[in-house]
């Protein structure tokens, strides 16, 4: 299949970067009507890191690239690409460029990508895309959200799922046949758009006679925790047998199944589907929570900085949330 591309990938650094604040669940019922054992039980999540006024989303996004160009041993100036996946930039217009700004990547073209929870996913394929036909050679993939600056935090059947955090992986191309992409598929259905969306909400203004516009804000998350529980148990399994199939694997090729990191009930409802025993599902949700396009950089990078992920081990991934979108990406560290 390689020959018809220019190059393979290989992702050689990872890192993250998380707030320093944290709140656990005893602290989240000081602010709505909610348990420990409710959250716990229901999601696995303890605690979570939440960003301060002080802190940005460029800020810790770039922080998490610096580690993973640490990793991986290149420079900023060696990067071509820089794509940021996020729901939450500080800019609209985007927060890509001002990340490669305080890297000083001053070769690197740099932008937004949005696709929620599914974002790190969509961002390795779409980087894959660049590498592989041989344009760009080393390219920054960054994961970042901070979602506590759009949840309702008098909705505890959304606020107390989310936390804030950055991850960031190095990709790059590899000569010589190999490619360690070794399979993806990705999906959207937007006729489920609306269980669960961050949306704007315009408010009519009139500029001059016949002539409106529209002057709104955006209103908080609202989610069917039910509809999106039920959409990633089943779609999810299906994604990863699919790039599987692609990566021509069987399932028990899997060294690691790295899951958006969203509900331990949704892990293991998945992993139970896919036949993957617990010892191989990453997790971090108890101490981070939900952090959207961050979350499976973030896990990455402590699974392979505590040397729980070696070069060479075959990765499940899987980003699943809101558009709907759900996608997987097979792939061998290092
Ligand atoms: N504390 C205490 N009680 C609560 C809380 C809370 N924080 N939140 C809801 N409840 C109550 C509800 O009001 C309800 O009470 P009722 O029976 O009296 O009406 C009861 O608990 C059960 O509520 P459910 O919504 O049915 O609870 P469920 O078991 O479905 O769990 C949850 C909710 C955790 C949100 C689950 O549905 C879920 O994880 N869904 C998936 C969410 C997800 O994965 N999102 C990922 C995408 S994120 C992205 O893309 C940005």
């Amino acid at each position: 299949m390689l020959e018809q591309f220019q190059a393979g990938i290989a992702i050689t650094g990872c890192g993250a970067c998380t707030p320093q604040a944290s709140v656990d669940n005893f602290g989240l019922s000081q602010i709505v009507e909610t348990s420990d054992e409710w959250i716990s039980t229901r999601t696995g999540i303890k605690q979570r890191r939440l960003a301060s006024p002080d802190d940005s989303l460029s800020a810790i996004a770039t922080s998490a690239a610096i580690n993973a160009l640490e990793m991986a041993a290149i420079a900023p100036s060696d990067l071509d690409l820089i794509i940021l996946a996020t729901s939450t930039p500080d800019d609209l217009f985007g927060s890509a460029s001002l990340i490669q700004a305080q890297l000083g990547a001053t070769r690197a073209v740099a932008f937004d990508l949005t696709a929620a929870c599914s974002g790190f996913v969509f961002g390795m394929v779409t980087a894959a895309q660049f590498i592989r036909t041989g344009v760009y050679r080393n390219v920054l993939l960054i994961g970042a959200d901070v979602l506590s600056r759009w949840v309702d935090w008098s909705d505890r059947s959304t606020c107390v799922l989310f936390g804030d955090g950055a991850g960031a992986v190095v990709m790059q191309a590899l000569e010589g046949g190999c490619d360690r992409l070794l399979g993806f598929e990705l999906r959207s259905d937007g006729t489920q758009n609306h269980f669960l969306s961050l949306a704007y909400q315009a408010q009519p203004q009139e500029l001059i006679e016949g002539v409106s516009v529209a002057k709104g804000i955006y209103h908080p998350i609202t989610m069917n925790g039910q509809e999106v529980y039920r959409f990633a148990v089943k779609r999810v399994p299906e994604v990863i047998e699919k790039a599987l199939f692609r990566a021509n694997l069987s399932v028990d090729r899997v060294d690691w199944l790295l899951l958006h990191q969203a509900n331990q009930r949704i892990l293991d409802a998945v992993a139970s589907r896919l036949k993957i025993p617990d010892t191989k599902v990453i997790s971090n949700l108890a101490n981070y929570g939900n952090t959207s396009a961050a979350s499976i950089p973030i896990a990455l990078d402590q699974a392979v900085r505590q040397g729980k992920i070696k070069p060479g081990d075959t990765i499940a991934a899987s980003g699943f949330g809101a558009g709907l979108t759900w996608g997987a990406a097979i792939f061998q560290w290092g």
